[in-house]
């Protein structure tokens, strides 16, 4: 007699759970190294503020209470700090966190999906989970989205457009113009996610749209504690909505979401300016180091508006090889096959330190590299 098992929704068959950069005391253990440099998560290489931190050490004998649901000190440090009202907010584990209610309240079997195929894993399995179709559209030679082919491929059955912009895993982005054609295009119906995560890292670029600079009651933008702020473990990002979409979402918000610690540390990143501003500022010298470390190697660097660099290695076998050299050596760094883009590797741009490691360990191997690119 075969024996009944519980089953989950087919649709779930197909999905391949996320596959995080490797952490580094893992590396530590395998290998029995004592430097490792981890460039594979984008993460802020200084770490967080030092108010974060006094704040989390003030709040660590709170830990037996559960959070406020309402977040309301950290809605209105946001809300002071975008100069929008508190009811535009939604707060939750992480920007993936607040995608997911917005999966859950918005989409269903058979809503489809668009986004482009070089875009951020975790949103697609977040989206297929919800059983839409995702419907991914080829980017542009350059990396860059295909806007006017995303545009056209609205039908009827639209639900959602997703765009993150800076995008992951290019660095690339969507510039004001090609934002403000899609707005003009798309119909009112159709869900448009901005998602911001590198927003600080972009923000000064002029041809860079900030989506809360639209007044458009079909846009939700997403952002982040993860990446500039230093508070990736915490789990602390945003969404920020019409007050109907953030009701909307609230209803299937787990209640506790984001937990005390993030709630208390994000409040004090916010109001650190000189913190962001350094973070801003190392993060763009070391960019121009490695896309110049890049080109002189021919190496093809897609040029980035973030915390991070893609680039070419020809083939998957090559981004195999480079990504397992390097690991011998201590350093973590990113290939791309879940995103199907498997002759490229993503470097995180770390500390001084960090991409000295990185360098050294590189030119330990570039010549059999450089050989493998020619061959
Ligand atoms: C484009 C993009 N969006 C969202 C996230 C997830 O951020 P969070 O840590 O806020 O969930 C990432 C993380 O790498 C990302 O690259």
């Amino acid at each position: 007699m075969s024996i009944k098992k519980p089953s989950s929704h087919s649709h779930l068959e197909e999905i391949v759970p996320y596959q995080a950069g490797k952490p580094i005391e893992e590396l530590a253990r395998e290998k029995g190294l004592k430097t490792i440099s981890k460039l594979a998560s984008n993460e802020n290489p200084l770490g967080p503020s030092k108010k974060s931190i006094e704040a989390i050490e003030k709040n660590l004998c709170n830990l037996n209470r559960y959070p406020d649901m309402n977040g309301y000190d950290l809605k209105k440090e946001l809300s002071n700090h975008h100069k929008i009202p508190s009811e535009k907010i939604i707060l939750g584990s992480g920007s993936e966190g607040v995608m997911t209610y917005i999966a859950k309240a918005f989409l269903g079997a058979g809503d489809e999906v668009i986004t482009s195929s070089n875009s951020f894993i975790g949103f697609y399995i977040i989206a297929k989970a919800s059983g839409a179709n995702l419907k991914l559209i080829a980017p542009k030679k350059s990396n860059q989205f295909d806007m006017e082919t995303i545009e056209k491929s609205i039908t009827p059955k639209t639900k959602l457009i997703y765009l993150a912009n800076p995008n992951n895993p290019t660095g690339t982005i969507i510039t004001k113009h090609e934002f403000e054609m899609l707005l003009k295009k798309c119909p009112p119906n159709i869900l448009i996610i901005m998602d911001e995560a590198y927003f600080e890292y972009a923000e000064d670029y002029k041809e860079y749209p900030n989506s809360l600079d639209y007044d458009y009651p079909n846009i939700i933008t997403l952002r982040t504690f993860s990446k500039a702020y230093g508070l990736a473990s915490l789990r602390v990002g945003y969404g920020i909505a019409s007050p109907e979409i953030v009701t909307t979402l609230a209803k299937v918000k787990p209640p506790f979401e984001p937990n005390l610690l993030g709630q208390v540390a994000a409040c004090e990143a916010l109001k650190d300016h000189e913190h962001i501003k350094k973070g801003i500022i190392e993060n763009k010298t070391e960019y121009e180091r490695l896309f110049k470390y890049l080109v002189d190697k021919k190496l093809s660097p897609i040029p980035s508006f973030t915390n991070f660099v893609t680039f070419y290695t020809k083939t998957g076998e090559n981004s195999d090889w480079l990504f397992n050299q390097l690991l011998n050596q201590g350093v973590i760094i990113r290939k791309l096959g879940a995103n199907n883009m498997h002759d490229f590797i993503r470097v995180s741009i770390g500390t001084k330190e960090e991409m000295d490691h990185f360098y050294e360990s590189f030119d330990k191997i570039s010549d059999e590299f450089l050989k493998k690119m020619k061959g």
